[in-house]
């Protein structure tokens, strides 16, 4: 299929709205995409005429339900290229798959004083939950900084490998600078040394094909409602070595066959680390959503926000009173920034919205990188798919004008 952005931008309702009188420029993608109409009838359609819990009815609707639901494994399973859809735990989205990982698995491997190697820019849903293993636990969390590019040396993150380090933690791209983080080199390193390789792809998968297999990690996570699926799905990949080391997280229905007064017989993988009733439509609206970004072809959509990364690039890169954070050689569309003068990240984005023009401004769940920048907070316009070059043309405007207004 040729990449026809006009013909993509038919299927999302949302993006021919007026907001402020102006035609919609949706540009907060990093924080949630938007959905194609298929997602929304999908949803529409499980709950008028396929609803019911799963796993649990020998009725009708219960077994069509059940298969739609379990059918979304394959469909995750195909999207990260993973050999074993059983390898796949279906879930709300990444923090949950995260808090999974920290919980059923570091609690019941590590030791107080064992190591977590975390870098500067990861997404506060691959820190907080750390963060809780250190306050509890007395695990140590080691960073790793990025260089003035906003580049992540594989080698630095190896480096900071010990004895007591039991796991690597890493974002597949930063959603505050796009940079796209070479995690292969990392999982192949630390692999020889022995360390299970956590990645956070809530923003890689979304702008690139991923190939879980040739990457080599222990977990890879999802999230649903970036994946222009709906919020509260997602879904984790984790390797057979690191589901043989985890206990469940979240106990009750589903995850067991038998629970007697004294005893409890757990079920199998990956239904073990799924309790209690799912997001039974909000996961098959993302196994939708994921067949139709499949359909355009995840090489299609990384091809066209190529062209968008490098047309942003050169034109918010020629405003000489903005002040764009990181510019790593590989990186995708997504462009964090601020402004010289007393413009306020909230007030650009103020100005910005009254142009219909939705971007993100603050910390971006981002503290670390924040820290690191020397900054409080910045804007942040984050592309997808279904964005275009005049798109970037529009900000570039909206930013004049805040410039005129603040600068
Ligand atoms: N993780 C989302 C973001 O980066 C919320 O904006």
């Amino acid at each position: 299929m040729s990449f026809d952005v006009n013909a993509i931008r038919a299927d999302f309702p949302i993006l021919s709205r007026m907001v402020n009188n102006k035609p919609l420029i949706y540009l907060d993608n990093g924080a949630s995409s938007q959905k194609p109409q298929v997602v929304i009838d999908a949803i529409n359609t499980a709950y008028s005429h396929e609803y019911a819990n799963v796993h649990r009815g020998l009725h009708y609707l219960s077994n069509l339900a059940t298969e739609k639901y379990e059918a979304v494994r394959g469909t995750v399973a195909k999207f990260l290229n993973v050999a074993d859809e059983n390898d796949i735990i279906m879930n709300s989205g990444t923090t949950e798959g995260i808090n999974m990982v920290a919980y059923g698995w570091a609690m019941n491997v590590m030791k107080p004083g064992d190591e977590i190697v975390l870098s500067v820019m990861e997404h506060h849903a691959n820190i907080v939950p750390w963060h809780f293993l250190r306050e509890r636990f007395g695990i140590v969390l080691k960073w790793v900084d990025i260089d003035e590019n906003g580049v992540l040396d594989p080698e630095a993150m190896l480096d900071a490998i010990t004895p007591r380090t039991k796991l690597i933690a890493v974002t597949h791209m930063s959603n505050v600078l796009g940079s796209i983080v070479d995690v292969k080199s990392i999982c192949v390193g630390a692999r020889a040394k022995g360390v299970p390789v956590l990645v956070d792809g809530s923003q890689g998968a979304v702008h690139m094909p991923v190939d879980v297999g040739d990457i080599g990690c222990d977990f890879y996570a999802i999230t649903g409602h970036k994946l222009c699926g709906p919020s509260g799905s997602g879904a984790i990949y984790v390797s057979k070595d690191r589901q043989s080391e985890m206990r469940p997280f979240i106990g009750g229905g589903d995850m067991i066959r038998e629970v007697h007064k004294d005893q409890v017989i757990y079920n199998d993988v990956p239904h073990l680390f799924e309790a209690g009733t799912p997001g039974i439509v909000q996961t098959i609206g993302l196994g939708v959503a994921l067949n139709y970004m499949m359909d355009i072809g995840m090489d299609q959509i990384a091809a066209h926000e190529k062209a968008i990364t490098q047309y942003a690039s050169a034109q918010l890169g020629g405003l000489n009173w903005l002040k764009v954070q990181g510019s790593a050689p590989e990186r995708g569309a997504i462009f964090s920034f601020t402004m010289d003068g007393a413009a306020h990240a909230h007030d650009i984005s103020t100005i910005l919205d009254k142009k219909g023009i939705a971007v993100r401004a603050g910390q971006h769940c981002a503290g670390p990188l924040m820290d690191h920048l020397g900054i409080h907070a910045s804007c942040r316009a984050s592309f997808a798919f279904y964005n275009t070059l005049e798109e970037v043309d529009a900000l570039v405007d909206g930013l004049r004008l805040a410039n005129d207004l603040f600068g």
